[in-house]
């Protein structure tokens, strides 16, 4: 008798549809990627002790502490989520990381001091709060002309072209490029240079300043979002879309006592604590944050935000949204009980 086991037995790697078809296409998303919180303090301590005793060279090209989602170190990817790598950097005083440009989409959001970032001849100084923009395939190098050693968080969708098998790396000839085209400010007028026309967008980048600053007047306006706080996204200023075409960044403020109503949705997220602490319910379970935290929300779970603190909480949000959207899987449903007893 034929069964299912038996029906492959001599044919080489052909399954039948009706052993794994529930695997395949399961009703609800699978859970690899896990809710989890990193103590951002405690990587930025130990990535200043790093610095001190490890020497940028040939084998540590630049020292970077890479949150791990735990449930991911099982299928050898080393990011926050299935979509989403960041990665806490230092560059010294003097130092230099070195030119190159790769598929894979990046931005850095400095956490403290002052660096400098040259992409594709433009340089753009960036300082606490600022958020710069690296288009794929752009060549780029960093460097620290400053005296305090520059820390920021790298956000770069590494995953999805690992994914796509599209991820391509190449070294610049020289450690560091040409500056053809100097002053950050000329990276936010929406006339580039033509010479920038390729690839995705030119880059760009957003003050956290006057990010920050219009985040205090929305919050005084009441403008607030039911699950995320008062909350801005990054618009690229050359496409008027989100800052690529894989990732979407917002920045959130919430005041103290502001509590989120509970929702899920497919895309998932990487917080990163600006300032304040505060609590975050995901999937069930308590995770407390506080200043410099990376806290993910993996895709289709619920979870919920509050501030009970006494200040103000800002929360760097990056997501895959761009990507669900353009895919026409973005699917988002609000809790049905989050509207109750508020
Ligand atoms: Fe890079
Ligand atoms: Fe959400």
């Amino acid at each position: 008798m034929t069964t299912a086991s038996t029906v492959t037995e001599y044919l080489e790697n052909v399954v039948p549809l009706w052993e794994v078809l529930k695997g395949l296409i399961p009703k609800e998303p699978a859970k690899l990627v896990q809710p989890y919180r990193w103590n951002g303090k405690e990587i930025i301590a130990r990535l200043r002790q790093v610095a001190k005793e490890i020497q940028v060279g040939e084998n540590v090209e630049r020292r970077v502490l890479v949150p791990v989602n735990p449930g991911l170190k099982v299928v050898g990817l080393y990011a926050a989520t299935h979509t989403i790598y960041v990665g806490f950097q230092i560059v010294l005083p003097g130092e230099v990381a070195g030119a190159h440009r790769h598929t894979p989409f990046a931005a850095r959001f400095m956490i403290e001091g002052k660096g400098s970032t040259v992409v594709d001849g433009m340089k753009v100084d960036f300082e606490e709060s600022d958020y710069v923009v690296t288009p794929r395939w752009s060549w780029h190098d960093h460097t620290n002309e400053g005296s305090m050693p520059a820390i920021w968080l790298d956000v770069l969708d590494i995953p999805i072209p690992r994914m796509l098998h599209a991820t391509f790396f190449e070294d610049y000839p020289q450690e560091i490029q040409p500056v053809t085209l100097a002053s950050s400010l000329n990276v936010r007028p929406k006339v580039a240079p033509s010479v920038w026309q390729k690839g995705e967008t030119p880059a760009f980048i957003f003050k956290g300043r006057e990010v920050i600053q219009v985040l205090k007047e929305m919050s005084k306006q009441g403008t607030d979002d039911p699950f995320d706080g008062i909350a801005l996204t990054y618009v690229n200023p050359h496409t008027g879309g989100d800052v690529s075409s894989t990732l979407g960044t917002s920045i959130s403020l919430l005041k103290p006592g502001m509590k989120t109503r509970a929702h899920r949705h497919t895309m998932s997220v990487v917080n990163y604590v600006v300032r304040g602490r505060g609590f975050a319910i995901i999937d069930g379970r308590p995770f407390p944050w506080d200043q410099h935290d990376i806290l993910v929300v993996p895709p289709w779970t619920w979870h919920e935000y509050s501030n009970e603190g006494n200040e103000e909480a800002i929360l760097l949000a990056i997501t895959d949204a761009p990507m669900l959207q353009r895919l026409g899987l973005y699917r988002e449903e609000v809790h049905p009980e989050s509207f109750q007893a508020r």
